[in-house]
Parts: C-alpha cells; sequence; structure tokens
C-alpha cells in the first residue's frame, strides 16, 4: 500500500532552465501538495498532461528525489527515513533508464538480480518466468543494442520485476509499443494485481487508463483534479467517456499550460 501526502515538489531551475522558460523564475513547483492512496489488489493512474507532474510525482514515491515538502510511505515505511526498506519493495519503470547496450539480457537480468541480493536458483526461476512472460527467450543472447525499441522496453518490465516486488510503479509503460506488446504488459499488470500487488503507472493514454486502472488521478499542473474510479469521475464532470471528463477538467483548470 502506498499512503502519499501532501506531496510537493519545486525545482531550482539553472540559468539554461529559466532561459528556456523564456521567464525569470528561479524556481518550478512541479507538484503542489497532493494526497492520494494506492491499495493492495489494486491498479491506479495518474493520467495527465504532459508537464502535469506525473513522473516527479512517481520518482519521489521510488525515493530517488526527496519531496520539498510532504511524506511517501511504502508498506508502513516512510520514504524520507527508511528508503532503503521502500526501494526493496518496489519495481520503477522509467524511461530515464537506459540498459548498457553492450550487455546482453541474460546477463543484465542476472547483474540486476543479484544486485537485490537473490540466490543464484531464484535468478534462474524468476528470469526464466519473466523472459517466458515477455518474449525475451529468443534474444537472451543478443546484444541489448541490436534489440527493437519494444523489445528493450519488455526488457526494462523483466529488470524492474527481477526480485518480484509488492510494489509496482511503471512511468508510462506502453510508450512506444505496438498494441500487442502493449497488451502483454498490460495484461502482466491485471496478473499482478490479481496476485494482490499494489500497481501504480502513469499514461496521457485515455484508453489505457479506461481498460486497466481500478482508480485513477487526473492531474494537471501539479495538482490532482479529480480522483476515483471511472464511475466517480463521470459522475464529478457530468460526462460520460474519459476523453470529455478530462477536456471538462482542463476546461474547468483554464487550459493552463503545465510547462
Ligand atoms: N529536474 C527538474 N528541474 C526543473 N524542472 C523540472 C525537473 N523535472 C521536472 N521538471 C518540471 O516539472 C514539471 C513536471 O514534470 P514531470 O516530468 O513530472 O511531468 P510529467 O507529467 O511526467 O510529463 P510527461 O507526460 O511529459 O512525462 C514540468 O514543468 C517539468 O519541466
Ligand atoms: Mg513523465
Amino acid at each position: 500500500m502506498i499512503k502519499v501526502s501532501g506531496l510537493k515538489k519545486t525545482f531550482r531551475l539553472s540559468k539554461k532552465q529559466m532561459m528556456e522558460n523564456g521567464n525569470k523564475e528561479k524556481f518550478k513547483v512541479a507538484v503542489k501538495g497532493i494526497d492520494f492512496e494506492v491499495f493492495d489488489n489494486e491498479i491506479f493512474g495518474l493520467l495527465g498532461p504532459n508537464g502535469a507532474g506525473k513522473t516527479t510525482t512517481m520518482r519521489c514515491l521510488a525515493t530517488l528525489i526527496s519531496p520539498t515538502e510532504g511524506s511517501i510511505n511504502v508498506n508502513g515505511f516512510d520514504g524520507e527515513k527508511e528508503g532503503a526498506s521502500v526501494r526493496r519493495q518496489l519495481a520503477f519503470l522509467t524511461s530515464e533508464l537506459k540498459l548498457d547496450t553492450h550487455f546482453t539480457p541474460d546477463y543484465t537480468t542476472r547483474f540486476f538480480g543479484r544486485l537485490h541480493g537473490l540466490s543464484e536458483a531464484s535468478i534462474e526461476s524468476r528470469m526464466n518466468h519473466l523472459f517466458e512472460t515477455f518474449d525475451v527467450t529468443p534474444f537472451r543472447h543478443t546484444k541489448i543494442g541490436d534489440l527493437s525499441t519494444g523489445m528493450k522496453q519488455k526488457l526494462s518490465i523483466v529488470v524492474s520485476l527481477i526480485h518480484d516486488p509488492q510494489v509496482i510503479i511503471f512511468d508510462e509503460p506502453t510508450n512506444g509499443l505496438d498494441i500487442i506488446t502493449a497488451r502483454t504488459v498490460t495484461e502482466y499488470l491485471k496478473q499482478l494485481k490479481t496476485q494482490g500487488k499494489t500497481v501504480i503507472i502513469s499514461t496521457h493514454m485515455m484508453h489505457v487508463a479506461e481498460r486497466l486502472c481500478d482508480r485513477i488521478a487526473i492531474i494537471m499542473n501539479g495538482e490532482i483534479k479529480a480522483i476515483g474510479t471511472l464511475e466517480e469521475i463521470y459522475q464529478m464532470t457530468g460526462k460520460s467517456t474519459l476523453d470529455d471528463a478530462f477536456f471538462r477538467l482542463y476546461d474547468l483548470a483554464g487550459g493552463e499550460k503545465n510547462v
């Protein structure tokens, strides 16, 4: 279970970033004090436009960056005080993770398994299971640099899950995947949920959120504008599709740009 309380994240901008933004603001408030919980047996979606604060929220959850204010709790462990225990419980997938192109899937996955302190026997069985699930087996001895984008993404997923974590935090997991590959990933996330795991994903694809998530938080400009099941979001907005609900919330927010 994840509990996020009053999460705020402010970035100090470099001179270059200030020039790019075209103003004299020294800080960017990426996340403006948000609260939400994600339960076991649940897939929770963070849905929002570019620059809304999804990745920042997830990086805080994964304890890669510290919140400016507020707190993160993962299965009873505090993100600030017990970061190592939090990290042990979770898988974090982000496009920022780049696997070394010179190595093979087999070598890389073993490496991460050992990093997590798994025995050789459990690495072997977890790796075989995940390679089969994500169709990596035929490519296990191919250099990562020679793999397709989709295969690299699937391998990143395999690597992130090698230690069989309880909490899965996937930032745009289906990005760049064709619909067949995307389906493999979303079906596996559903399986993880039925095993009692806590799953949180970010996306800007409405159909992914609609089909996959039990509850959704619509985040814009660092704030949660609506949170709940699809039905609850339809009720809140008076709309009957997620597209329409999203635009309703966007209009209410004044159509403000995030970046
Ligand atoms: N390290 C940083 N330094 C300065 N600003 C940052 C930093 N990281 C993120 N931001 C800014 O914070 C805001 C939120 O960014 P974030 O990456 O969380 O958005 P996002 O919802 O993940 O967007 P996308 O859908 O494009 O991935 C953006 O305005 C971004 O430019
Ligand atoms: Mg992002």
